[in-house]
């Protein structure tokens, strides 16, 4: 069926789902395939996990919706969860990620004002990608995201990823007009992209020096993705400000926004909204996940099985002339190859029934739910080297 009815924004693949169990998703055809994407980092519990069926279905049978005109109690046990997991002390629930990244670039607004600053600056990172609403997308890095949407706003100074000597060369540049610095601990749709050991700590050290904001964006690291609840604790740090969104709901929308008691209460009633943000369902969807990734240990299992599939990866591609380099934490994972390869996701699916992703055009991506054990790692590897071995001509 051809979608004459939908706007031209995704080419989507010939592959029609129409259920799903853990890491396993059937099409309409009734053909089992194991995903190794999970919806861009979404369903990291899974698909159907018993227990968010249970309290989604409860809670619909139960309350959807009031309001933030009222007090919502799942709203509050989920931001006590949070910040009870990431150290910061207040939550801002919103609907998506880049509605929670723009939170944040609020926040980052509010305090330059507080301080006093006209026109405030906020670093921003090479191939970043912070979301599709206009100010999160001027944060962004990624050309076809922007094309045609110029003018973009002129807060934000880009900066090489990953490199501490080109903040302290923007520091001593742009001065006292910078307030905050966003970053992605991982960047994702930047071609799964680690700054060296050491990059996140020296950069909270900077950030507290000279005042700044240090705003982390776990939209897609976050929630056990890199094998701990935020990529940032691999670095033993706390930033002032945090993300999430994707796998905070498993596949039911919600954002959050996360700040130190210092930061959020430059937030005044009126000062921000939303509508559907913080609802009884999403909140207590999102403890469900809370709940299921603490009680699966699947911390534990994303180290472990990212461990296995990295290794694999690495052991069958080595020399392989297509790959330049395998590289990640936990279970996100990107093997950048040394040209464009077309085709190599359909290969992978139909020859191999494995769903994987490119990104940034010549990076396949890796990010499975983190339920899976050593057999579907295994099988990932085969459908990866199976598909690239085909040699499909870009
Ligand atoms: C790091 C990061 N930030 C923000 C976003 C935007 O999230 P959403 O699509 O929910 O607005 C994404 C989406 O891919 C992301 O990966």
């Amino acid at each position: 069926m051809t979608a004459v009815c939908l706007m031209n924004t995704y080419k989507p693949m010939p592959l029609s789902f129409i259920r799903g169990e853990g890491a396993r998703l059937w099409d309409d055809s009734g053909r089992q395939y194991l995903d190794a994407v999970a919806g861009v980092a979404v369903t990291n519990v899974g698909h159907s996990h018993p227990k968010i069926v249970a309290a989604i279905s409860e809670q619909a049978g139960l309350l959807l919706h009031t309001s933030n005109h009222y007090r919502i109690d799942w709203q509050q046990k989920l931001a006590q969860r949070l910040t009870q997991l990431s150290g910061l002390e207040q939550v801002f629930f919103n609907n998506s990620g880049a509605e929670a990244n723009e939170t944040a670039l609020k926040l980052a607004r509010l305090y330059g004002w507080a301080k006093g600053i006209e026109h405030p600056l906020v670093l921003v990172m090479d191939n970043a990608f912070h979301g599709r609403t206009l100010g999160t997308l001027s944060a962004s890095d990624n050309g076809t995201a922007r094309l045609g949407y110029q003018p973009m706003s002129a807060e934000f100074v880009k900066v090489a990823f990953g490199d501490i000597v080109a903040i302290k060369q923007a520091t001593r540049v742009y001065g006292e007009r910078i307030v905050a610095v966003l970053v992605e601990p991982l960047q994702g749709e930047g071609g799964v992209a680690l700054p060296p050991p050491g990059y996140l700590k020296a950069l909270r050290g900077h950030c507290t020096q000279n005042g700044w904001l240090m705003m982390l964006d776990e939209i897609q690291t976050g929630i056990g993705r890199t094998g701990r609840w935020f990529a940032y604790q691999h670095e033993g740090i706390v930033p002032d400000v945090m993300t999430l969104a994707k796998a905070l709901g498993n596949g039911i929308p919600i954002g959050a926004c996360l700040a130190t008691a210092a930061v959020a209460r430059l937030f005044t009633p009126g000062s921000h909204g939303s509508t559907f943000g913080g609802n009884p369902l999403a909140c207590r969807v999102g403890c469900t996940v809370l709940d299921i990734v603490e009680g699966e240990g699947l911390l534990h299992n994303a180290a472990v099985q990212g461990e296995r599939l990295l290794a694999g990866l690495r052991t069958a591609l080595a020399g392989h002339p297509d790959v330049a380099q395998v590289r990640g934490m936990g279970l996100m994972i990107g093997i950048e190859l040394t040209r464009p390869i077309r085709e190599v996701c359909l290969v992978a699916a139909r020859e191999y029934g494995v769903l994987i992703n490119v990104t940034r055009g010549q990076t396949i991506r890796l990010l499975p739910p983190l339920v899976i054990d050593a057999a579907d790692v295994d099988r990932i590897v085969a459908g990866v080297v199976g598909a690239l071995g085909q040699r499909v001509t870009g």
